[in-house]
């Protein structure tokens, strides 16, 4: 699983990691099973809970979210079905008001062994790594190994930085000599030069240098291990030398994915397959804003296909449609639909889904900084068209990994390409996940979709936002009924009890017990008499579970 080495790092420092390596940690395995909900502090929840407290995005300041405030809406994220949560990066920043405003966000570090204390005490992220991990849920850290921050505020960054302000890189030694990167398409310009500007460089550590690995590893290693951190996002990751970042993954030993912002698949494989496990899958955001956004199906098709080809494994990217870096999708277009078609497919698609808090509420901003709105002031709304959707796109993953051991590590692919909609089937033959994506937007009017061979012939389906039952005809074709643009998503009929969807019981179930029929001690015969008989046989519990699938 692991990309293979490059060998231009150091032996003693790989020699050396490997004998701290975390014996505990999650790996790619454990993530490609789970479903993450991002988070950026400050703007997610304040320790008073309050939906009222006035956040203005464009003037970039501290708004008040907390670690504290994270914890009390731990209900609102697991509500949706994530089982993690990524939270922004966490140690102590440059202080100090610039036009463009302040430390916010988290991506500004001065002193990575000290906490950002606007969120919080350590305790509070203990507290709240505790609180995560007791309800089952994993916890990864954005992590900022690029640079430190100084705010210089105009005047020349090649002779105003005092190094000394910086822990545990006091020195301009640590650091590669000033430059600002001129051509973000060079990558030994973008990695040898600053991200930052002159009224807030980020100074650039000089992340070849064998001691500058060896600080990052310990000081990682010793955030992991204190705050039980299970997985790492590690911001520009395009910025830093890519055999720091090869050292550093097979450093860390669990999971980590690197923004390489970038939509070449060419990039992005040779990243996996040299560098880094994880990225996050930009070939593909941009080929579904086309899909979605521009009109052009055809595109996202021959991306999926591109990326299967060219990538060591497609599901262990990060799959993703928002984050703080790029535009909402709402600020592209609006149109619920398209947003419900949107999160579908980031959700079922191949990688490990990460949603940006503020999705499912269908917030609009556009790009940096409007996009980061305090998220209190949408009330937290679970009754949401979005939220109650994720919940369902998030339970029926779940639900195709219970039936379908390998369904996380089958790349989707695609069963029909319309002029408007786009079918990908994901999973093992027979147990397969189909999802029908459509970009006509909600004007769209009602309409049969004859979709050729998707499941074997004669096999029931159950549509899970409908709950409507089609079943594939001699040729395995199914006739489905498409209406206002909304996507469509199948599961087979047999296996949907355990599913919590559709008035399917939530109960554990294993595909050996639904074959057999023997779940529940049912002898056997159709899951209609199934469900009846489980209604007037389970205790009380169930049937509470029962109507609250109901509510989906
Ligand atoms: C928000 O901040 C911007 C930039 O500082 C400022 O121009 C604008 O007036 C502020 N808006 C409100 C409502 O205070
Ligand atoms: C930066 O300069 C602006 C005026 O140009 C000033 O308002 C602000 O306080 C300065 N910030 C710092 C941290 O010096
Ligand atoms: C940098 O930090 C180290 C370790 O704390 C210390 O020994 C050294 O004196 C510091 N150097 C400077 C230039 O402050
Ligand atoms: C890329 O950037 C490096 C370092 O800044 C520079 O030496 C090199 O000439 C650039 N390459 C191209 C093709 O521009
Ligand atoms: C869709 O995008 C592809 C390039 O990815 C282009 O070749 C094609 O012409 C576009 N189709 C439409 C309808 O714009
Ligand atoms: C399913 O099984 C797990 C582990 O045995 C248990 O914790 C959980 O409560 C069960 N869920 C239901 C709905 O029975």
């Amino acid at each position: 699983m692991r990309p293979k080495a490059n060998m231009n790092f150091v032996a003693g420092v790989l020699a050396l990691s490997c004998a701290v390596e975390s014996s505990v940690a999650a790996g790619i395995a454990e993530w490609k099973s789970r479903s993450v909900y991002q988070t950026m502090t400050d703007r997610f929840a304040r320790t008073d809970g309050s939906t009222v407290s006035s956040c203005n995005t464009t003037a970039g300041l501290y708004c008040g979210g907390t670690w504290k405030g994270t914890i009390d809406k731990l209900d609102y994220i697991q509500g949706m079905g994530f089982d993690a949560v990524m939270i922004s990066p966490i140690v102590e920043n440059v202080e100090g008001r610039v036009s463009y405003g302040e430390a916010y966000h988290g991506y500004w570090p001065t002193d990575i062994y000290s906490l950002n204390s606007h969120f919080g005490t350590k305790q509070d992220l203990l507290d709240l790594s505790d609180a995560v991990h007791s309800r089952g849920m994993y916890l990864m850290m954005d992590t900022v190994v690029n640079n430190m921050a100084y705010i210089t505020n105009g005047s020349n960054p090649a002779t105003n930085i005092d190094y000394s302000s910086f822990t545990p890189f006091n020195n301009s030694d640590y650091f590669h000599p000033y430059c600002k990167i001129t051509d973000w398409n060079n990558y030994t310009n973008a990695q040898l030069c600053q991200t930052g500007d002159k009224i807030v460089p980020l100074p650039d550590l000089f992340t070849e240098h064998e001691d500058v690995q060896s600080m990052l590893q310990d000081w990682a290693h010793d955030m992991v291990k204190t705050y039980s951190i299970d997985g790492l996002r590690i911001d520009a990751a395009k910025h830093v030398s890519p055999g720091f970042l090869h050292n550093f993954d097979n450093s860390m030993g669990e999971f980590m994915t690197g923004e390489v912002l970038d939509q070449s698949v060419n990039t992005i494989c040779t990243y996996q397959r040299k560098y880094i496990e994880s990225v996050p899958n930009y070939p593909v955001y941009y080929a579904m804003l086309q899909a979605f956004t521009n009109g052009n199906i055809s595109t996202l098709a021959e991306k999926i296909i591109e990326m299967k080809a060219a990538c060591p494994d497609v599901t262990g990217l990060v799959s993703f449609s928002e984050n703080h870096d790029v535009e909402r999708i709402a600020s592209f277009n609006d149109d619920i639909a398209l947003a419900k078609n949107i999160l579908a497919f980031t959700i079922l698609f191949d990688g490990v889904p990460m949603i940006y808090q503020g999705q499912e509420q269908h917030l609009k901003g556009s790009g940096t900084p409007l996009n980061r709105q305090a998220l209190w002031l949408s009330g937290y709304d679970t009754d949401s068209v979005l939220y109650k959707l994720i919940a369902k796109l998030n339970t029926i993953r779940k639900h195709a990994q219970v039936i379908d051991d390998n369904y996380v590590n089958i790349p989707s692919r695609a069963v029909f390409e319309g002029g408007s909609e786009l079918a990908l089937v994901k999973g093992t033959e027979g147990l397969q996940v189909l999802s029908v994506l459509s970009n006509q937007g909600s004007a769209g009017k009602p309409y049969k979709l004859s979709l050729p061979y998707s499941f074997n012939a004669g096999t029931e389906v159950t549509e899970i936002f409908t709950c409507k039952k089609y079943t594939s005809n001699n040729q395995g074709e199914i006739q489905l009924d498409m209406d206002a643009g909304e996507p469509r998503v199948f599961f087979p009929t047999k296996y949907m009890t355990g599913s919590g969807l559709c008035g399917y019981s939530a109960a554990n179930v294993t595909l050996a017990g639904l074959k057999t029929g023997k779940a529940y001690g049912t002898s056997q015969g159709n899951q209609a008499r199934q469900i009846s008989s489980l209604a007037v046989s389970l205790p009380m519990v169930l049937l509470v579970s029962l109507s609250i699938g109901n509510l989906f």
